[in-house]
């Protein structure tokens, strides 16, 4: 099926160096949106990035329907455009709007919006090693209704900002033993908006307290690993690439996915299991060379330097030789397209 997508361009951009603005501070020329009404997408259109006019009543402003997505282009070393792996995010936002109850954006038009808006901001992606252009897609529930209801109507919109490394250094983390970021059966494996505001307070006095994130570990006795951040977590022990596996408190991670796979190839040995923090702690203590890191498509691989546990300071292992860096560079050559793309995960333009 073809979408028609109407396209308002804006004059050349005005901004030249956008290496040292933090991230998401900085949008592109170019935006799409798309409006849900009378059950069906209408009025797709590229337009100059705006603001946007809502009612106080819109249903996202009070009760949390919102979803999002996070996704790169990069330039190829041949200076093609490419999108990483969009039909996997694609698949994760029709989860997450259906756990919403949202309605689902068609594939083609979602990534038909994708192509058309990349290839005109596409001035935008950093042409560097750890830059990319950073791609939003989100919805957002806009019937102007105050009663508790789920939305009839949406806008679907996606934006676009350059990135580079998320973290500038190693993090220093500690484990949550109070707070919870999702619990079985709630939204942790969504990316709604709900699931990052929830996580602030907690994350707010870990910062306090000197660090950088926190472990997310299970609601029900804090026994158990989960993420750290807005991350997956991966640990390197014992020769073995260990996180724990998805569940309805843990996000199907796009990074996560892509790093288990090239670990398979390299033929590192890799375990999906339930992992307890007293069992990397015993690691840790036991004098082991252990390599902890999130995984994420803003950050890609974040070491953690120092994890803080039952009131201890403990240091994993951040060398220039460790595993996460092999898996990292993997990752960054099929994207660069210096090492063959077998799974078919970039989208070429
Ligand atoms: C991502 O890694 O894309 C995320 O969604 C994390 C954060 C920027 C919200």
């Amino acid at each position: 099926m073809e979408y028609n997508i109407a396209i308002t361009a804006q004059a050349d951009r005005q901004v030249k160096d956008t290496k040292n603005v933090p991230f998401g501070k900085q949008p592109t020329e170019h935006m799409f949106i798309a409006e849900y009404k009378d059950g069906k997408w209408q009025d797709s259109r590229i337009v100059p990035f705006h603001d946007l006019t809502l009612s106080p009543f819109a249903l996202c402003l009070h009760y949390g329907q919102t979803v999002f997505e996070g996704m790169k282009a990069f330039l190829t070393d041949d200076k093609r455009i490419n999108i990483f792996r969009p039909e996997k995010h694609y698949e994760r936002f029709t989860k997450s709007l259906q756990r919403m109850c949202m309605p689902e954006v068609p594939k083609g038009l979602f990534m038909e919006a994708l192509h058309q808006l990349v290839q005109l901001d596409a001035s935008w992606i950093p042409n560097d090693e750890h830059g990319s252009l950073y791609l939003r897609p989100f919805m957002i529930a806009s019937e102007a209704r105050m009663g508790v209801k789920v939305s009839d109507e949406y806008l679907f919109m996606i934006v676009c900002s350059p990135a580079y490394q998320y973290y500038a250094q190693p993090l220093k983390v500690k484990v949550e033993d109070t707070y919870v970021r999702a619990a079985e059966g709630g939204t942790g494996s969504t990316k709604c908006g709900g699931n990052y505001g929830a996580a602030f307070y907690p994350s707010k006095l870990a910062k306090d307290a000197g660090y950088d994130q926190v472990i997310w570990t299970d609601s029900k006795n804090h026994e158990y690993i989960e993420e750290s951040g807005t991350m997956n977590l991966m640990f390197f022990i014992d020769n073995t690439l260990l996180t724990p596996p998805l569940s309805t408190s843990i996000l199907d991670g796009v990074t996560r996915d892509s790093l288990l796979t090239l670990a398979k190839e390299q033929g590192i040995n890799v375990d999906v299991r339930l992992i307890r923090h007293e069992e990397i702690r015993e690691a840790l203590e036991a004098g082991k060379r252990v390599e902890a890191f999130g995984a994420g498509t803003a950050a890609v691989i974040a070491p953690i330097e120092t994890i803080a546990m039952g009131g201890k300071h403990y240091n994993c292992y951040v060398g220039e030789d460790a595993t996460m860096y092999q898996l990292q560079k993997a990752l960054y050559d099929i994207r660069k397209g210096t090492a063959p793309d077998k799974h078919n995960w970039n989208y070429i333009i």
